[in-house]
């Protein structure tokens, strides 16, 4: 990578559930790199809360922000670990940023069935306005409609589900698998 190239982010994409969140705080933790949270990010630039963007300005305009917000995650030169919202990917601007070789982008994908029994939570649900009247449905809906936009952009898919069920600590189980395969993929894996 020349002097001048900005870093590469370790990414983490998938659907709402997932645990984007907390595995990426968990892998930050491990690499020493900093965490980023686009939504949490979204919220303290705003000040404005993520159900409050789509009930007062509408999805498109939550869309506009993320996708500004990620592009500026994505070009910082110093290398952080960012947890993405599920419609991220949306954007086909930010799925040709994060197809940048820079980045290593990890897919953590759940069918929506298991991520419907993980996130039935009200408090769960706050930050979650689609998700708001029939979530299964919903879920259902989403993953069809990104499933192709994940694979699209994804370095490593991780199939949280086995991994989950198999362990009492199913974050921290996932988080080490993360870490594993990018240990495994060394710096010579970047696209
Ligand atoms: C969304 C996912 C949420 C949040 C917003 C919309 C989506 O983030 O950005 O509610 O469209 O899938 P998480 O994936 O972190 O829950």
């Amino acid at each position: 990578m020349g002097e001048d190239a900005p870093a590469g982010h370790v990414v983490f994409v998938g659907m709402m559930g997932s645990g984007k969140t907390t595995v990426g705080r968990r892998v930050a933790r491990h690499l020493d790199l900093e965490f980023i949270d686009t939504d949490e990010t979204i919220v303290s630039v705003t000040g404005r809360e993520i159900a409050e963007w789509f009930a007062n300005r509408g999805e498109v305009a939550f869309r506009d922000a993320e996708e500004q917000v990620l592009a500026e995650l994505l070009d910082a030169t110093t290398p952080s670990v960012v947890a993405t919202g599920g419609g991220a990917v949306l954007r086909a601007a930010t799925r040709t940023r994060l197809c940048a070789p820079r980045h290593r982008v990890i897919w953590l994908r759940a069918s929506p069935t298991f991520l419907n029994s993980r996130i039935s939570q009200k408090a769960e649900r706050r930050a979650r306005p689609l998700l708001a009247d029939d979530p299964a449905v919903a879920l259902e809906r989403l993953d069809e409609q990104r499933r192709d936009f994940y694979a699209e952009v994804a370095d490593v898919i991780i199939d949280i589900e086995p991994v989950m069920t198999g362990s009492d600590k199913p974050r921290k189980a996932v988080a080490q698998l993360v870490v594993d395969t990018l240990d495994l993929l060394g710096e010579g894996s970047r696209r």
